[in-house]
């Protein structure tokens, strides 16, 4: 009997599709960028990033650049870092701030982030910056790429190679960089304390068995989801401060995925326009994970519902009053608000995908979308 050896389907190691493997491999991808940089007293140690706290004192100013899936977690970069750096950080799309003559200069950082290392307005923005003077940091997946040759510090995410289109665990592995870039730097200048850093940073550890488990538990309800939603023109999603940056990566990932037309809303801004366009049966997904904000996101749920919307609430699961306004409620783990990003984008990456399945789209490679734009 003829042995036929499908290359493709080995490295699948099972799973239907490679986006599906590469949800999963998310727990040990995001501990696999952790363990490998902790010292034996338990400190982050980055051999790559070699600017030191004199150089790292006299930074005045930050801008994260980067595209699509890179940039949403650049918006989560921008929270952290200003907080451990305290000083502004902008966060920026690669195409606008390759054109925007923004002032740099020696006393700026620019963080690039590209899981490839080679998309071109990513590159070209880097370029421009480095002319300028400022110092170059990249957060990247792909050791001796493009980004990685002209930087002159390096945070590589050792996601190991993602195929699928979609981006899911280079997105979560560039989270834990930025908490681990956060850590460091709040060490070095001084703006952290030691208990404080270990309480972060056993936080960040104890990530890894939570992601496992929301992995797990939003199996089931994202195939109902995926059901309900895939014939709808239009979704939303909502959310405020990081809930809005989640809602920005999981409407990218339902776009590119079910081509089902999804945006997100900072839910505050629902009021000023937006909420015209709720119609009786419009699926809205609300990510309601942030204490500050919980009470005035339940409050716009209640506007979305009192205009006829289907809402689904993902939430912490402390939060059970939620369910008196929502349709349907996915729950995942608490962490502190700062941590939730990682948990919370992942019940719309399942969404995204069972909806893609759903509708028979090549998940993979979605139409009209390339894993690495090199090209303007
Ligand atoms: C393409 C991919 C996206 C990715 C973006 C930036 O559009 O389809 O998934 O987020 O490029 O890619 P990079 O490699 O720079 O992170």
């Amino acid at each position: 009997k003829e042995v036929t050896w499908d290359v493709e389907a080995a490295s699948k190691e099972g799973f239907d599709h490679f986006m599906l493997k590469e949800i999963y491999q998310q727990p040990e991808a995001i501990q696999h960028t952790i363990e490998r940089r902790l010292d034996d007293e338990g400190y982050i140690q980055l051999d790559d990033i070699q600017l030191s706290k004199l150089e790292l004192n006299a930074i005045r100013k930050v801008y994260i650049v980067a595209c699509g899936t890179a940039y949403h977690a650049g918006l989560v970069g921008k929270h952290i870092l200003e907080k451990a750096l305290q000083v502004d950080v902008n966060a920026e799309i690669g195409s606008e701030f390759r054109y925007n003559d923004q002032f740099i200069d020696d006393k700026t950082l620019v963080i690039i982030v590209s899981q490839s290392g080679e998309t071109a307005d990513t590159l070209a923005s880097l370029r421009e910056a480095k002319s300028k003077g400022a110092r170059i940091l990249s957060i990247t997946n792909v050791v001796g790429s493009s980004v990685a040759r002209e930087s002159d510090d390096i945070f590589y995410t050792w996601a190991g190679p993602e195929i699928a289109v979609a981006s899911t665990k280079a997105y979560t592995t560039q989270l834990v960089a930025f908490y681990m870039l956060g850590l460091y730097f709040g060490r070095l200048k001084g703006t952290l304390s030691d208990q404080l850093y270990k309480q972060h940073l056993n936080e960040l550890q104890s990530i890894t068995k939570q992601v496992e488990r929301t992995i797990n538990n939003c199996i089931e309800p994202a195939k109902v989801i995926a059901e309900k939603i895939k014939d709808s023109h239009s979704l939303f999603y909502l959310g405020r401060g990081l809930d809005y940056t989640s809602a920005l990566e999981a409407s990218l990932k339902l776009k590119e995925l079910s081509y089902i037309h999804a945006e997100a809303f900072a839910a505050g801004e629902l009021k000023h326009g937006t909420i015209a366009l709720i119609e009786e049966g419009t699926p809205v997904i609300a990510i309601a994970t942030q204490t500050k904000t919980y009470d005035k996101t339940i409050s716009n749920i209640k506007s979305v519902k009192a205009r006829g919307a289907y809402v689904i609430g993902i939430t912490t699961t402390d939060n059970e009053d939620i369910e008196q306004v929502c349709d349907k409620t996915i729950y995942i783990a608490k962490k502190s608000d700062l941590f939730m990003p990682i948990l919370s984008v992942i019940a719309p990456q399942l969404i995204a995908y069972y909806t893609s399945l759903a509708k028979g789209n090549d998940v993979d490679k979605p139409r009209n979308l390339a894993k690495s734009v090199t090209v303007e």
